[in-house]
This record gives structure tokens, sequence and C-alpha cells, in this order.
């Protein structure tokens, strides 16, 4: 599922769900129900604050209630000690019953329940794989779900996880047991098993290692793009095919950025290579793929690209703008 474009709502409720982690009840402003959305969705929080480019601060929240009831959406936004100003803004700042600007769901992390189930949630991270857990639920799958957290206190909303049977759900609190072990989990995975996940970095990355060469299929969903270790930035040109023209990309700015300088709008929301909004078809040339949001298999067939992260390899790009 994919949507652009922005919708009106109000905050409904403000609730504490677990140390440093807020949930947000949103209900839409002048309609019944919000859009339809699967699990694994995210919207955007359009924050009425200027990042560092003046463009409004937006952050991607993933929806974590039930996708068949519309007259709500709910996030849980945990308070980042690193905030580049938007969780803080919405701890601190954002009161029941103000007016929020969101984006439309969006869904790069789709659910598609395997014959078996593996859920790893990491701290925060259990957003997207509440809904995905209730449908597995729903359906009769052969599911199981370890969340792993720093410490009991933190457990993200531990009301809607004790909503699940907990017979398959394993609670795993490092200070308690240490670090999770991944090798005795994943030993025993066969092809049959697919393991979604969300959660820090070092835990995806862990994921990925051992997936190599592993049987079980993996899904997976960043907070943030990963670094890219690159040689850095060489500038090259781009084509727009609609008006023709040819623009220059110095090595210090983005695809994107050009572009809003000659005044092609190109919609964006993260900046940051891990929402997928300015994704763009390219027509002819090669990417050098940056994002957290194409698979391998789509970056290898160089159909679209981020353009507010990624570069190109060739001298020249041409793109469907
Ligand atoms: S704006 Fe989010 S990926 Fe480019």
């Amino acid at each position: 599922m994919s949507g652009t474009g922005t919708i009106a709502a109000r905050v409904k409720r403000l609730d504490n769900a677990g140390e440093d982690i807020l949930r947000v009840v949103l209900k839409p402003e002048g309609a019944d129900r919000f859009p339809g959305w699967a699990p694994g969705a995210h919207i955007d929080l359009v924050l009425p604050i200027a990042a560092g480019d003046g463009e409004p601060v937006v952050r991607q929240y993933s929806l974590c209630s039930d996708p068949q009831d519309l007259s709500e959406y709910q996030i849980a936004v945990l308070r980042d000690p690193n905030s580049r100003g938007g969780s803080s803004w919405i701890h601190d700042q954002l009161k029941e019953g103000g007016p929020i600007t969101i984006g439309m769901p969006r869904n790069h992390f789709p659910f598609q329940p395997g014959q078996r189930t593996l859920f790893i949630a990491g701290g925060i991270g259990i957003t997207p794989i509440l809904p995905m857990a209730r449908q597995a639920e729903a359906e009769g799958r052969d599911w199981r779900m370890v969340v792993a957290v720093r410490s009991r206190q933190r457990l993200p909303l531990g009301d809607d996880l004790a909503g699940l049977p907990q017979e398959r759900i394993h609670y795993h609190f490092d200070e308690e047991a240490g670090l999770l072990d991944l090798a005795s989990l994943l030993a025993p995975l066969g092809s049959e098993t697919i393991v979604y996940s969300c959660g820090p970095k070092p835990l995806l990355n862990a994921l990925q290692e051992r997936n190599s060469g592993a049987p079980w299929q993996f899904r997976f969903e960043r907070f943030a793009a990963e670094p890219v270790v690159t040689g850095g930035n060489r500038p090259f040109d781009i084509i727009c095919r609609s008006s023709g023209k040819r623009l220059h990309v110095p090595a210090d700015k983005s695809i994107l950025q050009v572009l809003r300088e000659v005044g092609i709008k190109v919609e964006s929301s993260c900046r940051d290579g891990v929402c997928g909004t300015c994704e763009v078809r390219v027509l002819s040339g090669t990417p050098e793929h940056r994002d957290s949001v194409l698979t391998p298999e789509e970056r290898e067939e160089g159909g679209y690209m981020m353009v507010c992260v990624s570069r190109a390899v060739s001298d020249v790009l041409e793109l469907d703008i």
C-alpha cells in the first residue's frame, strides 16, 4: 500500500505506553474514518517546526492500532535522547485536542504470512510487529514472538502485548538475562520460517549477518538509514524527462535539493532515505543507492531510486520527472 498527500487530524488522546514512550491516538478531522492500512504501514507526522533546510520536520511512525478500526490511528513515540527535535517536540508540545497534519499510510514492510513466522521486536520496534502478530493470531497462523528490551520498565505497549496469547511470546530483558542469544534462537529455523524484525541497528545488522546463507527468510524495517560507506560524493548530471532539462548535481547537494532549486517539486518526507516518499523512476543510467527502502532485488533492477539520498554511478541519470 502506498499513499501520497496529507490528512488533517486531531489528537484524541495521549497515554504513557512505557518509560519514555508516548502513545498518540489520532482522530480524523472533518471525516469519520481514516484511510485504510495494513500491518507494517507507517504515517508521517508533519510537525509545526522547521528543519535546518527550512522545511517542516517530518517524522515516520508505524501504525500500531487495529487496521479494522479506522475511527482512529495509534502510534507510539519513544523519546530519543539524541532527538533532532521530532520526538522531543511530540513528547513536550503535542497536546490532547490539538491539530496535527499526517501523511497517508505507506507500507514498505508488508506482512505476508509464511508457514511459520518468528517476530523479533527490539524495543519500540514492536510498533509495526504488533498488528502483524494480531493478524497472524486472527488467521490461526503458526507464529512466535521475541520482544527484546533493555529492562522491564522500558517494555513498550505492554497492555497491547498482554492481549496476545502469552505462550507465543518470549520477553527478553537485557538487564536480567544479558544479550539475546540469536545463535540459539535462529539455529533451528528452516526455509518454512519467515523472520520479521524491527528494532535498533545492532539487532538488525546481526540478523542480516546470520541470514546470509541461512535457510530462513528475513524481512525487516529500519528506524534510520544505514550510513553509506562510499568513496565520497561525485558530481553527475540528471535529465528530467518531462521538461528535457539537464541539471548538474554537485558533490555537496542531493538530487532533491537540485530539483527544488529549479522549482521541480518531488514529494519528500524523511529526506533520510527511510520513508520511500521521494521515489522516482530511473529511465537510464545507473543509480548509486543509499536508501534503506529498496530491497537488494529492486536495487539490482535499478528501476527506481530515492532522490533525497541516492546518487549516480554513471555520469548521467535520466529520471521520470
Ligand atoms: S524523502 Fe524519505 S526516502 Fe526520500
